[in-house]
């Protein structure tokens, strides 16, 4: 069925869309179009890829690996995209972003409610993690319901036993478990990927504010956000390497 009504215009409401962006410098800066869509489209992607982790939860709890390995697939393609839309940024030089960085108010994007909903799906539980939401008041209702939920290890971990393994058997037996392994190599890809975006934005804030100047957050600036690329969603899938160098009894 198709509706002849229907056009490019009015399925995507490109009209609302494009009014979304409001610069609210004055006279407008011509460098903060670019600041607003960076973060809107990073936000737009942040949603893309909340649903595609509900799928995964999903087909994870469905043991369903094959089905997992797909959305890790897409999710990992996406979390690259996001990490690479931050280097339009690297044009965005200090002396001009300071020009309309007043205007933004206490706005950071540490308050930015998908980014901490993706951290506690993943996996996120921490203490500093956990103040640094409730730094805002109550949590959102998307991280509350995310914090509620077993993290991805969990869920991976769980079905691993389920096929009758342990994470080490996926290495150590290799072959036997091909699409556990694929889906474990892929959740670290997902960890790697993460961490590409929190190296890359810190780079991004050092190259504009320097690595001293506090954030509109009221952290202190890229000196915090240096501390948070070492979290880890996987701490399992990590220290299980080790048991490949383990010095001979
Ligand atoms: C001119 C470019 C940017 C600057 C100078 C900048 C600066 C900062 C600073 C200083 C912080 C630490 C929190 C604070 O005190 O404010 C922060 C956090 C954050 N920013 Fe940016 N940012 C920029 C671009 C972006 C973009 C494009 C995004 C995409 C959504 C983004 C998302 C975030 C997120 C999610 C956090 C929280 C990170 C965490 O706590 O782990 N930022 N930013």
């Amino acid at each position: 069925m198709s509706d002849t009504q229907v056009t490019y215009g009015s399925y995507l409401d490109i009209d609302g869309l494009l009014r979304l962006q409001r610069p609210q410098s004055k006279p407008e800066h011509p460098d903060e179009l670019l600041f607003i869509v960076v973060h809107q489209a990073s936000e737009l992607w942040f949603k893309v890829i909340l649903h595609e982790l509900d799928r995964l939860i999903e087909r994870l709890r469905a043991t369903d690996a094959a089905g997992a390995l797909a959305v890790m697939k897409r999710v990992n393609t996406l979390v690259g995209i996001v990490a690479h839309e931050l280097t339009s940024l690297d044009t965005l030089p200090p002396h001009r972003f300071a020009q309309f960085r007043g205007y933004l108010g206490s706005s950071s994007g540490s308050q930015s409610a998908q980014f901490r909903a993706i951290e506690a799906v993943s996996g996120l539980r921490d203490a500093h993690f956990l103040n640094t939401i409730r730094e805002h008041g109550d949590p959102p209702a998307l991280v509350q319901r995310a914090l509620e939920r077993p993290t991805l290890q969990e869920l991976f971990i769980t079905l691993v036993e389920q096929s009758g393994a342990q994470l080490a058997d996926l290495y150590r037996a290799e072959g036997s478990h091909d699409v556990l392994f694929l889906l474990a190599e892929s959740l670290l890809e997902y960890e790697q990927a993460f961490a590409r975006w929190r190296f890359g934005h810190v780079q991004l804030v050092e190259r504009i504010l320097g690595p001293d100047t506090g954030g509109t957050g009221g952290t202190l600036g890229a000196r915090y956000l240096q501390r948070t690329i070492s979290q880890r969603f996987f701490p399992e899938l990590w220290k299980v390497r080790a048991s490949f160098f383990a010095p001979p009894a």
